[in-house]
């Protein structure tokens, strides 16, 4: 089945920027974790697309996720390939993978504050067992690049003079905080993976990725996006917590993934990058006005206090410090705010899952009121 046109478009987008770059992965093996996320399903389009119309001989591509979260749906035209294989499979445990692997990239995890307090040992050990796991498998193999799914989030509550923040800043984390198996479990992800690199001359590359958002995101995925975009196209509130000025930057999906895939192909072995977009930090209240101007549906932005089940320690400031990716990688995000929420309403308003039932019958325990995670 061809993905849908937003998509295919996306995927030709992405496979442009990174040119020639791509040749690096003709006829060698990719193994990726959370190949049925988000992030992952649009690795493996990616692929699949190179595989179709640039690779002179095509690059095998092995998925592997436990759909915890993930979606079994093989969308995005990967079922037509028969050099892209997803398993199920529990990155906790090692992989029995026998076959040589060239590139390792470590997606697999929870994303969405939503389920990372809903499965808080599930987040710790996908992140740190999981990197473990597939670092040992790295060590085993001539890896040509490891690629490891860290986050912004690694920063924390960053002090003001910090924003924008550069891969320098060691962060303003808790511990013990209700964020904390997010932001520590990567935190020591990527501690792992800089050991293996020293230790092992693994070649790992780490990315902290701001924000990405795009067709693809799953309505029940309660990340920011997904949310206000199933709300504006059914004409309902839109929910902003707090005083609404909390701000973040968003990266539309053809930015990210180039981003990540040139961290893989061409970044630097035992560097961390970060990948977003620094364009328009904006607040949460004027990114609800924004869906609610764009779609028309009649949708309105509604501030509310924060629900007792809603995380302490929001970050208040959230937007990258870009310096080092463009400079080292030639990195430089195109897509404007306006442009990706519009591409990705144009996009969910043709998928029946957002334009099905509403939030109260899809999860009548989580509804009310629903909880925007401004990730
Ligand atoms: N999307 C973003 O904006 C963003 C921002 C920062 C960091 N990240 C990181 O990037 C990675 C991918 O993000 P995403 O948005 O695609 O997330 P996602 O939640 O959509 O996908 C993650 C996938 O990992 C799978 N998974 C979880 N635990 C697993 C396990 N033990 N074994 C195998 N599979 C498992 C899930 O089923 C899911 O398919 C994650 O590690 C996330 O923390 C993403």
């Amino acid at each position: 089945m061809r993905p849908p046109p937003v998509i295919q478009e996306d995927l030709a987008a992405i496979a442009e920027t990174i040119g020639s770059a791509a040749q690096e992965l003709a006829g060698k093996t990719v193994l990726i974790s959370g190949g049925a996320g988000f992030l992952g399903r649009y690795f493996l389009g990616v692929f699949a697309h190179l595989n179709r119309r640039t690779l002179g001989q095509p690059c095998r591509v092995i998925s592997a996720d436990n759909y915890i979260t993930g979606d079994r749906d093989g969308a995005f035209g990967v079922n037509d390939d028969p050099n892209v294989l997803s398993l199920w499979a529990d990155v906790t445990l090692p992989l029995p993978v026998r076959e040589p692997v060239d590139y390792i990239i470590h997606a697999a995890g929870l994303a969405s504050p939503v389920y990372y307090q809903r499965y808080p040992l599930e987040t710790i050990e996908s992140a740190v067992l999981g990197a473990k796991n597939l670092l040992e498998l790295g060590r085993r193999n001539a890896l040509k690049s490891f690629l490891l799914f860290s986050s912004s989030e690694i920063y924390g509550d960053p002090d003001p003079r910090s924003v924008p923040t550069p891969e320098t800043y060691c962060g303003n984390v808790s511990s013990v905080g209700p964020r904390a198996c997010y932001d520590e479990s990567k935190r020591l992800a990527e501690t792992l993976s800089i050991v293996y690199h020293q230790q092992f001359g693994v070649p790992v590359k780490i990315v902290r990725p701001f924000n990405v958002y795009g067709p693809g995101m799953r309505p029940d995925d309660r990340r920011v996006m997904p949310t206000f975009g199933l709300r504006t196209l059914r004409g309902e509130s839109l929910p902003v917590h707090g005083d609404g000025h909390q701000t973040r930057t968003f990266c539309y999906i053809t930015d990210a993934l180039t981003g990540f895939l040139k961290a893989l192909l061409a970044g630097r072995p035992g560097e961390a990058y970060n990948v977003g977009n620094d364009d328009q930090e904006i607040t949460m209240g004027e990114l609800a006005s924004l869906f609610a101007e764009i779609g028309g549906t009649g949708a309105r932005v509604e501030t509310m206090s924060y629900p007792d089940t809603y995380p302490a320690g929001e970050p208040q400031r959230r937007c990258p410090d870009l310096k080092k990716i463009r400079t080292q990688l030639g990195y430089e995000p195109k897509v404007r705010l306006r442009e990706g929420v519009l591409r990705f309403l144009q996009w969910a308003s043709q998928e029946p899952a957002y334009m099905g039932k509403t939030i109260a019958e899809r999860a009548p325990a989580d509804a009310a009121p629903a909880r925007t995670q401004a990730a």
